[in-house]
């Protein structure tokens, strides 16, 4: 079959539509050989040497894996390597002069860097950052837009083998100062400000506030981005002038154990406070190497954008470590998909020729609501394979996603992994396996995974259940690796999990398909917030008696925040909406802001007091509440459905 030839559709087992891989496609593959399953399975741990292979190690790894008996794990003990070596060095012999980051900002900005530049830059400034004492003891915390500066900044800690923290640019002061003071981390790069559509905002005062409200002394570097005199004062550091001071400088990459941190990333847990994960160097590298050329089918001379920010893991594996690995153009894009026009980002794939295109499902279905004469405005034939992650993909977001973006031809790689994982763990190869509409795939060759049901037995055939990984993998975390966080049960290899917690059901063929979380994070646009988090900073607010926010379910953005606030007497309902506000605005960013905020006296609750969140959910979903009996307050429930309805 050639381009433009209709694809192969079919039915699995099950009833679900499948789709073949064109073959075209798979002519290109970087995988192509269906029996690299058995192949990773017969060969478990050693499979993975593979991943490990697509990188430079300083000095080789002894073994694969070591604690195939259970944890504590080690990937690749013995190894040595720098990520940022991996990253930009090792390509200049052959690619100096080819892109490796292309960067789009405010109105029409652009900026590249070939691999020769950006080893120049990361250079400079990882001079600039052993010249301030900065060593592989401390964390620096960077909190910036999406400029090339960011992968830059990160890059050039992972030469000197600093673990670095991002902090997503949008969060709060308060969000920000938590997450250094977890951190101990005495060094921060931020910005003056950004532009957001069309319009500037201020970054750095967030960062002052944080300053002082973090205990220790923190050091400072302040790029300059909006172009205005900013006052930096003492302590403070200008970025532009640590380049020049340090232009031309070299720095040797400090050589890093396999399982030294590359990075941090705090994200959503179980508790009330963020969660930091932290991922290796040689484990996670090479994870996330291996995914980009299988999974994503990633090759030196693509240009490849991935449209996530890199304050996000997405960010970090799929827009900087992954495709940086393998020597690749990156897209940096400091924007958003409707500001100016609703085409941007389709001009941006026609004007670089993008190969690879990589969203969130979140971001496929505002697509479908504008409609598909942005996207018809403009070629997008350069376009090979297209890629999802953060959330489910409904069937009918990815039949309008492959026609109108795809040209009805490109294959879709519907990822899933986590924060936790650092690399893609199920998903479909595009160049091996066919696709289903709806269902992400099965687990990648190399992990093992199942669904249990309540009881930990093994889940029926298409019903629902919990999904369970059932063997370590390379870009696993810290505290996995050590067996004393997160659920992993540490006696043994055959018993020990790693429960994501994500509610799954998988067919005849062992495609999953994923139904969304079963703790209580709530996933709004592919970002994780914690509902725990939420309604502690609500119920903080002063005049709100008690709270509850649950996650309900929303056209675009998937799930949407709904808080239930019973105020104490004397308060009014519009100076506590917009107390709320603030106080979420405060604690965690703009993007955490309820869609709705629903008053009423009371909460439901059962008789032992528990508030039943099951019931407010269907509230929020406008659902049938089904039973109530275990209430104790039942006579509430008509009450908040007026309310929330009215709203
Ligand atoms: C959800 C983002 C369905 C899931 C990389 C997971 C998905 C959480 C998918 C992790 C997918 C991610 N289909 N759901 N393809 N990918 N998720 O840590 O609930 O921000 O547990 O990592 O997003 O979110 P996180």
């Amino acid at each position: 079959m050639t381009r433009g030839d209709e694809p192969d559709r079919g039915q699995s087992q099950t009833g679900r539509e499948t789709v073949e891989p064109p073959d075209w496609f798979v002519e290109q593959a970087n995988v192509t050989d269906p029996a690299v399953y058995d192949r990773f399975e017969r060969e478990w741990p050693d499979c993975w040497r593979e991943a490990a292979e697509l990188l430079d190690w300083e000095t080789p790894f002894k073994t694969v894996l070591r604690g195939t008996d259970g944890p504590p794990f080690e990937w690749f003990p013995g190894g040595r390597l720098n990520a940022a070596y991996n990253c930009i060095d090792r390509h200049l012999p052959e690619r100096k002069n080819q892109l490796a980051l292309v960067w789009e900002g405010h109105l029409g900005e652009s900026r590249t860097y070939t691999y020769l530049e950006l080893y120049r830059e990361v250079n400079a400034f990882a001079a600039a950052l052993r010249d301030h004492g900065v060593s592989p003891d401390d964390v620096v915390t960077l909190y910036l837009p999406m400029v090339p500066e960011l992968p830059v900044a990160m890059l050039a800690c992972a030469r000197l083998g600093v673990p670095h923290n991002v902090v997503f640019a949008g969060f709060s002061a308060d969000a920000l100062a938590t997450r250094m003071e977890r951190a101990e981390s005495k060094y921060l790069i931020t910005c003056d400000g950004y532009y957001r559509r069309g319009s500037a905002v201020a970054q750095k005062n967030k960062a002052d506030n944080a300053r002082i409200a973090v205990d220790h002394d923190v050091s400072v570097v302040v790029l300059d981005r909006l172009g205005r005199d900013v006052h930096l004062g003492e302590d403070y550091d200008d970025y532009h002038d640590l380049l020049s001071a340090h232009e031309g400088a070299e720095v040797e990459p400090v050589s890093r154990a396999a399982d030294d941190p590359l990075f941090r990333i705090y994200t959503s847990g179980t508790t009330g406070q963020p969660k930091a994960v932290t991922h290796t160097t040689g484990g996670y590298l090479a994870h996330v190497a291996w995914t980009a050329r299988s999974v994503l089918d990633i090759k030196p001379e693509d240009t490849y954008w991935c449209s996530a920010d890199i304050g996000w893991i997405t960010g970090h594996s799929y827009i900087v470590y992954g495709p940086l690995a393998l020597g690749t153009t990156t897209v940096l894009y400091n924007g958003t998909a409707d500001h100016p026009k609703k085409d941007q980002l389709w001009e941006l794939i026609e004007k670089y020729a993008v190969d690879v295109f990589y969203t969130a499902p979140t971001a496929v279905r505002a697509f479908m609501k504008w409609g598909a004469e942005y996207p018809n405005k403009h070629d997008l034939s350069s376009l090979r394979l297209l890629g999802t992650v953060g959330e489910p993909m409904d069937a009918s977001a990815w039949e309008w996603y492959r026609e109108h973006i795809g040209g009805g031809e490109c294959p879709i790689v519907d990822t899933w992994w986590q924060t936790e994982t650092g690399a893609v763990l199920v998903s479909t190869l595009p160049g091996v396996d066919e696709m289903k509409p709806g269902a992400a795939g099965t687990p990648l060759p190399g992990i093992e995974a199942s669904v249990v049901d309540r009881s930990g037995a093994a889940a029926e055939p298409n019903s629902a259940g919990e999904l369970v990984v059932t063997r370590p993998w390379p870009g696993m975390p810290r505290a996995l690796l050590d067996g004393t966080d997160w659920g992993s049960v540490p006696e043994s290899a055959e018993q020990w999990r790693y429960y994501p917690e994500d509610s799954v059901s998988v067919d005849d063929d062992g495609y999953i398909t994923f139904l969304g979380r079963i703790d209580d994070a709530i996933n709004v646009a592919g970002r994780r917030f914690s509902t725990k988090e939420l309604e502690s900073t609500v119920a903080g607010v002063t005049g709100v008696a008690e709270a509850a926010v649950v996650g309900a379910d929303d056209e675009t953005t998937g799930t949407a925040v709904y808080a239930f606030a019973s105020p104490e007497d004397g308060y009014t309902e519009s100076e506590l909406r917009a107390a709320i506000e603030d106080a979420i605005v405060n604690a965690i960013g703009g993007i955490a802001r309820p869609k709705k905020i629903v008053f009423t006296p009371d909460l439901p609750k059962t008789r032992s007091g528990k508030v039943m969140r099951r019931l407010l959910t269907a509230v929020a979903n406008d659902e049938e509440l089904g039973d109530t009996s275990a209430l104790r307050n039942p006579e509430i429930l008509g009450e908040i459905q007026s309310t929330t309805r009215r709203k």
